[in-house]
């Protein structure tokens, strides 16, 4: 076998710090144990009283034993507090009922439901092959009912903790008409229309989601939903564009394609407000900021979809072979960015 050409010199804290790759590969544990116990609804079952993980058990269908031990695991993480061998609300455990305002159960349930599980599994062939382990996941959902349930309660929890950060990076009130373009059931255009009482918007989703769209009396008539193809078009006509977490599901021409269409619709002098992640570019890397909750999700993108997290070039060279030019990248209070460019 041939030797490595890295010296290596083991000391005591080299030691140490390798236990970092014990504690990446065994990272999967945690977020498992959370998976199930918020799909077992154990959050739900807990009231402000702490009770033995048996009683919890009992509740939602579970062996005691193996309960207990799963949220010890949690609340050695913070989530749940464990006081004389029973388990109490904390912050984080609460935020798991499905009755708390900025609930996350749905979400933790998306991310672990057996297409995300399933297709990180196969990372390895993803990884040989650059090809996505499902072939096209928004058919899945369209097939799975169930499933699509918890994907759009798990997207209505994320766009909810997204939208106040986002609201309060732009504003959005000086545009007369806003298309939101592969925006589901409508979170985001509907708080900005509600904070935007002169504007009126059009939803923009594939049709058997526009169906599940529900009516919200605060703006009745100024949200129009528009089912259809945003491959294809006809999009609507409107001042500004917003597109969140769309252009990463898609491969770079796909991106252009979606972004065409737009521009085919879109007045001279409108706006495309892409709200994404934006990865750190090459220099951040450089003075060592190169951590972005961004690097995870790519990943979810390219084993579920085969689309990507970009960098401003990288976006910047999307806009400018679609119509668009990028004007600015305005960070958030969040992981998300508003990139903002206009139609040239
Ligand atoms: C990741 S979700 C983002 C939803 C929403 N913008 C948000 O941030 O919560 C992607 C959306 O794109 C929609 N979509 C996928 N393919 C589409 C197509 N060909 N035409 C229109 N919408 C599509 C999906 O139905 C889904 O609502």
């Amino acid at each position: 076998m041939e030797s490595s050409s890295i010296a290596i010199h083991e000391s005591g804290a080299d030691a140490k710090s390798v236990m970092k790759l014990v504690e990446i590969s065994a990272g999967y544990w945690l977020p498992r144990a959370l998976h199930v116990v918020a799909g077992l609804g154990v959050a739900d079952a807990l009231d402000e009283e702490p009770r033995p993980a048996a009683d919890l058990a009992r509740e939602v269908g579970a062996n005691a034993d193996a309960l207990d031990r799963v949220m010890r695991l949690l609340a050695s993480h913070g989530v749940f507090r464990r006081v004389g061998g029973k388990y109490g609300h904390n912050a984080l455990s609460r935020a798991l009922r499905s009755d708390h305002p900025n609930s996350m159960r749905a979400y933790v349930r998306l991310v672990g439901l057996p297409v995300f599980w399933k297709s990180w599994e196969a990372l390895e062939q993803v990884v040989r092959s650059g090809k996505p382990a499902v072939s096209d996941v928004f058919s899945y959902f369209k097939e799975h009912p169930q499933e699509t349930e918890i994907f759009d309660a798990g997207m209505k929890s994320k766009a909810e903790t997204a939208i106040p950060p986002v609201m309060a990076a732009y504003d959005f009130s000086s545009f007369a008409t806003i298309g939101d373009i592969g925006g589901g059931l409508g979170h985001l255009l509907k708080a900005i229309l509600k904070s935007s009482p002169k504007s009126r918007g059009t939803l923009f989703d594939q049709p058997h989601v526009i169906e599940r769209v529900e009516v919200d009396e605060a703006i009745g008539s100024r949200l129009t939903p528009q089912g259809g193809d945003f491959f294809r078009g006809p999009l609507p006509r409107c001042d500004a564009y917003i597109i969140m977490e769309v252009l990463h599901d898609w491969t770079d021409e796909q991106s252009l394609q979606i972004l065409k269409q737009i521009r085919k619709a879109a007045p001279e002098n409108s706006t495309l407000l892409v709200v994404e992640t934006v990865l750190p570019d090459e220099s951040a890397w450089t003075e060592g900021g190169g951590e972005h909750f961004g690097n995870h999700l790519d990943i979810n993108m390219l084993v579920l979809t085969g689309g990507r997290e970009r960098t401003p070039d990288e976006l910047a060279r999307l806009f400018s072979g679609s119509g668009w030019r990028l004007s600015r990248v305005i960070p958030t209070p969040s992981p998300y960015s508003i990139v903002e460019a206009v139609a040239v």
